[in-house]
């Protein structure tokens, strides 16, 4: 813990990175199973904002745990520092004036509410990326649904760790009835209504 660090404003304020980018900074929090598309979805989301104007860019649990998160495996402590730290990250994207996605099956309610209590009420929008596990498990991109039943993956969210649905979600997206672009324009639609976009 860092002692005796006194906070230093900068001049330029958000809103004016906002103006000048021409719309919001945001966070949209994607949660749920491995291999419930989140990772899909938000790359899908990106490529429709980016080819808008709009500043957006993607954290990824899988490759930020290449670098940023190297150090960390899927403990429930290590869980919540992997999402302390994006929750930070993202806080950092969205002040900067992007629209920020995060990807990461962040687990647990508790852990969620403290990221979401970094950001402006508005500028936190939780997506529940819902799909039955049996739907993951026959999806298993990677083949890890597979190890984890043969036990060569302990800690395996959905078969040997828990995993917390939101409750209130300001989106729930059904990954096993909706197709990837019904799911983007899920997000982008909240994104016009709410006047994060155009
Ligand atoms: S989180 O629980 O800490 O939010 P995160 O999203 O960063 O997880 O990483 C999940 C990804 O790591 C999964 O998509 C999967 O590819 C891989 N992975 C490896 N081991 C595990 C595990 N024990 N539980 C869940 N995912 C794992």
């Amino acid at each position: 813990m860092s002692t005796h660090i006194v906070w230093h404003d900068l001049t330029v304020t958000k809103q004016e990175r906002y103006a000048l980018k021409g719309h919001k900074g945001a966070v949209i929090w994607l949660t749920g199973l491995s291999g419930s598309g989140k990772s899909t979805i938000a790359n899908a989301v990106d490529y429709q904002l980016h080819g808008q104007s709009i500043h957006s860019y993607v954290l990824d649990g899988d490759n930020i745990r290449h670098g940023l998160n190297a150090n960390l495996g899927f403990s429930n402590e290590d869980r919540k520092e992997n999402i302390r730290r994006i929750g930070e990250v993202a806080k950092l994207f969205a002040e900067s004036g992007q629209i920020v996605m995060t990807a990461f099956i962040s687990p647990f309610i508790e852990d969620r509410e403290i990221a979401r209590q970094l950001f402006e009420a508005d500028e936190f929008i939780e997506v529940y990326v819902k799909c039955p596990i049996e739907t993951c498990e026959a999806r298993d991109p990677k083949g890890l649904y597979r190890k984890a039943r043969e036990g060569i993956i302990p800690e395996f969210t959905g078969i040997s760790s828990p995993y917390e649905a939101p409750t209130q979600p300001e989106i729930t997206i059904e990954t096993d009835v909706l197709n990837i672009e019904e799911a983007a324009a899920k997000i982008i639609q909240y994104l016009r209504t709410h006047h994060f976009i155009q």
